[in-house]
């Protein structure tokens, strides 16, 4: 499914806007900068697919990539945690992500992304204790793999398994990745193509 070519399908608000009900969707969340954008660019190999950016807060809608030969939808979210931007606009955003997250029965599983180099942060424990209670399947995705040592993230690896394995939703694997020197893209791919 990554050899096809993917393109945008739509841009989401509010959940009144969301596309009709029928492809399988993935989701891809985490705190603000932590490589959303990125990752989705780097698996469907178009770069400027999901626009990105070294300022927290690039991607501000829900939004919906997709290709004509898989029935797989793959969504980019806006970033929770972004202290800077206005505190409505943040309050919105999060709404938005969390009613999406909880509210679409077609979402098989969510990618919760984590900056190696930061670990788990409180906001990430929020978002996944939500995902507990609403029962919807998450995954762990460490990003940018390539910021820190091997024997670093093989501690990072461990630690973080250890914390999922008392979360009821928590997929009990974890894939590291780096977009910029394409880690982990192909342990990813296969995932995915394993829920589709
Ligand atoms: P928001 O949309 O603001 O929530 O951010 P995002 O999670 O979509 O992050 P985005 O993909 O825009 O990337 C944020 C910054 O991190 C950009 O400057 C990217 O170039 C950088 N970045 C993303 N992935 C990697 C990676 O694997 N390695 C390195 N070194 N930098 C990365
Ligand atoms: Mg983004």
């Amino acid at each position: 499914m990554f050899a096809k070519r993917w393109d945008f399908i739509t841009s989401v608000t509010d959940m009144a806007q969301l596309p009709e009900i029928g492809n399988t969707e993935i989701a891809f969340a985490g705190r603000s900068n932590v490589g959303k954008s990125s990752l989705i660019n780097a698996l469907t190999g178009r770069h400027g697919l999901a626009r990105t950016s070294s300022t927290p807060g690039r991607t501000q809608m829900l939004n919906f990539f997709g290709n004509e030969e898989t029935p797989l939808t793959i969504v980019d979210m806006p970033g929770y945690g972004y202290a800077q931007a206005p505190k409505d606009m943040v309050d919105a955003w999060t709404r938005l992500v969390f009613s999406y997250l909880r509210g679409r029965p077609t979402l098989r599983r969510i990618f919760v992304l984590i900056d190696s180099r930061h670990g788990i942060k409180p906001n990430d424990s929020e978002a996944m204790s939500l995902l507990d209670k609403a029962a919807v399947s998450y995954q762990i995705v460490l990003t940018k793999s390539d910021k820190i040592k091997p024997p670093q993230l093989k501690r990072l690896e461990e630690e973080t398994l250890t914390l999922l394995s008392k979360r009821v939703a928590a997929f009990p694997r974890l894939i590291a990745t780096s977009s910029e020197k394409n880690q982990g893209l192909d342990l990813l791919k296969a995932e995915i193509a394993s829920i589709v």
